[in-house]
């Protein structure tokens, strides 16, 4: 059971900080989320931020490309240091093209499915991936409740991964908290995203605890 810390709801005046402290604290992966104002209704950082969070940590950066035409940009963020890069399945027409190219360069390949996408959508690629990645709230905001039919639908992905190909990571991004986070796991769930629920007012240590205390309940 891993976590990945989304930087979208941490203090981007001390990000250096806010990432050490996250990976004292035990988390797993950096999550960053690079959102176009297209694909979704909101914007935020690309390849630089990537670059500039490399420098402070040795933690897998896991991008997760919000982005139209995401193949235009693959070299750029591996070359700002992205270990893993995740693209979603609507924002192209040739998510297979951009699958192969993310692993020509050197890095683990991703693939994102919105809510209302059906599952199969993961099917013809799921031999490929590194990662699939199932989003339980829709994309575009940190802080959003989890949609309860992602759990179910964690369970199906889960089954087509045992028989696609079993070493594939399942992640789920979107509401993650102390009330959702055994449900996430105990669906199948191999790494969490975890963004308002670790980078908030409270300590991200403390925070990181609440989870996985809620888990050995
Ligand atoms: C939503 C992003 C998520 C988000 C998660 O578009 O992909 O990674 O930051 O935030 P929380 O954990 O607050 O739902
Ligand atoms: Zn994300």
């Amino acid at each position: 059971m891993r976590f990945a810390a989304s930087i979208l709801t941490a203090d981007l005046t001390r990000l250096g900080e806010e990432i050490r402290e996250a990976e004292a604290a035990g988390v797993d992966w950096i999550h960053l989320d690079v959102m176009d104002g297209v694909f979704v209704p909101n914007l935020t950082f690309g390849p630089l931020l990537v670059e500039a969070v490399r420098r402070v940590t040795a933690l897998p950066l896991d991008v997760h490309l919000m982005i139209v035409h995401p193949e235009r940009y693959l070299e750029d963020f591996a070359r700002a240091g992205a270990d893993l890069i995740t693209i979603h399945f609507e924002a192209t027409p040739h998510a297979h093209r951009a699958v192969q190219k993310v692993k020509e360069l050197g890095k683990r390949a991703g693939l994102a499915v919105n809510p209302a996408t059906p599952l199969e959508a993961f099917a013809p690629l799921l031999p490929e991936l590194d990662l699939a990645l199932l989003m339980s709230v829709n994309p575009g905001f940190g802080g959003q409740k989890y949609i309860p039919a992602a759990t179910g639908r964690l369970g199906r992905l889960k089954e087509m991964r045992d028989r696609l190909n079993p070493g594939c990571l399942i992640e789920v991004d979107g509401g993650v908290n102390k009330d959702t986070v055994g449900e996430v796991f105990g669906a199948g769930a191999d790494v969490a995203v975890a963004g308002s629920a670790l980078f908030n007012e409270r300590s991200l240590r403390e925070n990181l605890g609440e989870l996985r205390k809620a888990l050995i309940r």
